[in-house]
């Protein structure tokens, strides 16, 4: 029965990082690092993948083939930067996105293009996340609404694998995060 803001709240935490709503920041930051360093891009996510790094925007939990956000976005990002007379962020992701899906099977993810139609759009890195959780709020209030008004509890069964008593205390300041 919490109220809407804390609920909203909430969902703004969970969207909050590189694997989830921050993803299309880490993209951003990737072609910035290649432009600066006038690198290939095809080499840099090479290095990464032989690094056993994940290149972010791409691959997702659901969706196997191209994540249909995606596809508009590709549209946008192409159609900006031709307007804007700089292809380069655009040109570097089309061939990024070229490589990881031959070499890695994984399809661009809906912040692969939106960091590049971002950029060319003139917004800040720091607004990519909260874009994102913008257009999200009418969503998250919409489901918050619906579980209130059938409030049957949602509780995923799951079963602990973890070790077991006698465990040893760790004291926080020394646990590795
Ligand atoms: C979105 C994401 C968390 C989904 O994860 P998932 O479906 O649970 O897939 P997993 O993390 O279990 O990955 C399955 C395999 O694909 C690889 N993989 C998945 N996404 C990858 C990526 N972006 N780059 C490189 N490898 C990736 C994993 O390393 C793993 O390989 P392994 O089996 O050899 O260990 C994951 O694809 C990811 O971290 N992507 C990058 C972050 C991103 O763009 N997030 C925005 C999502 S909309």
């Amino acid at each position: 029965m919490a109220d809407m803001h804390s609920a909203i709240t909430g969902a703004i935490g969970a969207l909050k990082g590189p694997l989830h709503g921050g993803a299309n920041e880490a993209v951003m930051k990737m072609l910035f690092e290649i432009g600066k360093s006038g690198g290939d891009p095809v080499e840099y996510v090479k290095s990464l993948l032989a690094q056993k790094k994940k290149v972010f925007g791409f691959g997702h939990r659901v969706y196997r083939t191209e994540d249909p956000r995606a596809t508009h976005l590709r549209k946008m990002s192409e159609q900006l930067s031709k307007d804007s007379g700089n292809t380069k962020w655009f040109d570097m992701s089309r061939r990024i996105e070229e490589y990881v899906k031959v070499e890695k099977k994984l399809n661009a993810n809906v912040d692969f293009y939106s960091a590049s139609t971002y950029t060319t759009l003139g917004i800040d890195l720091d607004l990519f996340t909260p874009i994102f959780a913008v257009s999200r709020i009418a969503g998250w209030t919409a489901h918050v609404i619906e579980q209130l008004d059938d409030n049957r509890l949602i509780r995923p069964r799951a079963e602990y694998t973890g070790p077991e008593y006698p465990v040893k205390y760790v004291p926080m300041d020394q646990r590795l995060i």
